[in-house]
């Protein structure tokens, strides 16, 4: 057996391709190593959300490519994911000792790959498909991370084109998963032990508006899903506020195994901004869905993510996202200082960028309100009973702690010298820290 090393960067999308590559990679004899230094084969899997993550690509492969000239190690190196979609052969030029170029939309191109740059070829796969690549799917099984939680993505691609935003350029246009896929993936997650199913898309809720021989939309995926034997849970990540429908609400309600959770990104609190931003709603209207959730399902945590600091934000309208952080209870945000990304419409306006100490210190304010929000959210549990999804068994300070996940996506440590990794458990909250809750096993 040859070893694999993959260091994945980016979201759940990619680390579920990640999961795929390296199901492909077991069948042509590679296993996984966690040891960079005793793999046959190095790979990136990467993000190009924001310069950050795009120059961190990089030095990750740099050091592989030290070890390959320097210490003449016999060893090939494989660039993937997001930014090789974008940047494709360029990728050769900024780092010369990489084998192979992988964009997002010819993961399963690997093993032909892996098969030319064991010939000596140098290969670059990033042609965009723009078309789902089940069939091929079908063939291999999926190396997934172990765990209880099983991710399977739903749609692939964006149509959206917020005006800040690389997703579409790296992940082409939005492409739907034939149900049956999906269905038979998750069973397969099931058998295997898996206890949550999380559907995966840049934007979930749209799932099924490319079918053109049949209506089925996410409502309808979560009930086939919900359907199936087992005690599991079900999440679904990424929703665009205004796909959002009555009946995908009430469906979540009403099918026992899909969550209280909604992550619902709001990029800003300003109406102006979100139409800078091409996002097609106002601060109203994402009220009135959040209000509308709230209204329907009993103890939802609703979750959302900000930008800081996008072109021409003013101090005025940068407060209309704290405001809109307490105004909609949000339980929890991600945030981040705009980042100009490369063919995006927003890059283009560099007279309206925003100084770098004035979104850092945007990005500092929101962070603060997200944590004083967050510890408020978490001290609403206190005193109650919630069930439990333990992920996690490790060693702190002495004791022993399990830790895990309440349906409404709250984090849960319980101290017990019992490892209760993938079972259901129900606790009584004790304690609300900042980022997550305490309890006891009831
Ligand atoms: N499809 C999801 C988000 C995908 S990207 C949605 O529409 O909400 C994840 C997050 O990265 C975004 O929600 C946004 O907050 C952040 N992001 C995207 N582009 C960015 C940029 N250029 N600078 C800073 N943050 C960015
Ligand atoms: Fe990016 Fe907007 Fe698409 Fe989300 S909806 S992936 S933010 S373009
Ligand atoms: Fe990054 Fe690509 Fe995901 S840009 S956030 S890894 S879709």
């Amino acid at each position: 057996m040859k070893k694999v090393y993959i260091d994945t960067m980016g979201c759940q999308m990619n680390k579920s391709d990640t999961e795929r590559m390296l199901g492909m990679l077991s069948h042509f004899d590679y296993e996984e190593t966690k040891i960079p230094e005793e793999a046959d084969l190095l790979m990136v899997n990467t993000c190009s959300i924001r310069q950050l993550s795009e120059d961190k690509s990089f030095s990750a492969v740099g050091t592989w490519g030290k070890w390959k000239k320097e210490l003449k190690k016999n060893i090939k190196i494989g660039f993937c994911g997001c930014v090789a979609q974008q940047k494709a052969e360029e990728i050769f030029k900024r780092a010369p000792y990489v084998d192979f170029v992988l964009g997002t939309h010819k993961i399963y191109a690997l093993p032909e790959i892996i098969k030319r740059i064991n010939n000596g070829e140098k290969v670059c796969e990033c042609a965009e498909t723009n078309k789902t690549e089940d069939d091929l799917a079908k063939n291999y099984e999926i190396e997934r991370v172990k765990g209880v939680n099983a991710w399977i993505p739903i749609t692939e691609g964006c149509n959206n084109f917020c005006t800040y935003c690389i997703v579409p350029y790296t992940r082409g246009r939005e492409r739907s998963r034939q149900p049956e896929l999906i269905i038979k993936e998750a069973k397969d997650a099931l058998l295997s032990g898996y206890k949550e199913i999380t559907l995966l898309g840049q934007n979930v809720d749209s799932y099924g508006k490319d079918f053109k021989d049949k209506n089925y939309r996410l409502a309808q995926l979560l009930r086939d899903l919900n359907a199936l034997e087992g005690n599991f849970r079900i999440r679904f990540v990424t929703s665009y506020p205004t796909d959002i429908t009555d009946e995908l609400i009430k469906t979540a309600v009403e099918s026992d195994k899909v969550c209280e959770y909604f992550h619902i990104p709001m990029q800003s609190g300003s109406t102006p901004v979100l139409k800078a931003m091409n996002r097609r709603y106002t601060r109203e209207e994402y009220a009135k869905i959040v209000r509308k959730i709230r209204d329907m399902v009993p103890d939802v945590t609703i979750t959302s993510d900000f930008i800081a600091g996008f072109p021409g934000e003013t101090e005025e309208q940068f407060r209309e996202t704290l405001t809109a952080i307490d105004e909609f209870e949000l339980d929890y945000c991600n945030v981040a200082a705009y980042s100009p990304r490369e063919k995006t419409v927003a890059a283009k306006w560099v007279d309206k960028f925003i100084p770098e100490d004035v979104k850092d210190e945007r990005f500092q304010r929101l962070n603060k309100k997200i944590q004083e929000n967050c510890l408020k959210s978490n001290k609403k549990y206190v005193g109650h009973e919630m069930e439990v999804l333990i992920e996690n068994f490790y060693e702190h300070k002495g004791k022993m702690i399990n830790t895990g996940k309440t349906r409404n996506f709250k984090t849960v440590h319980i101290e017990s010298d019992m490892d209760l990794t993938g079972q259901f458990v129900n606790v009584k909250i004790t304690e609300a820290k900042t980022w997550y809750l305490k309890g006891i096993q009831s």
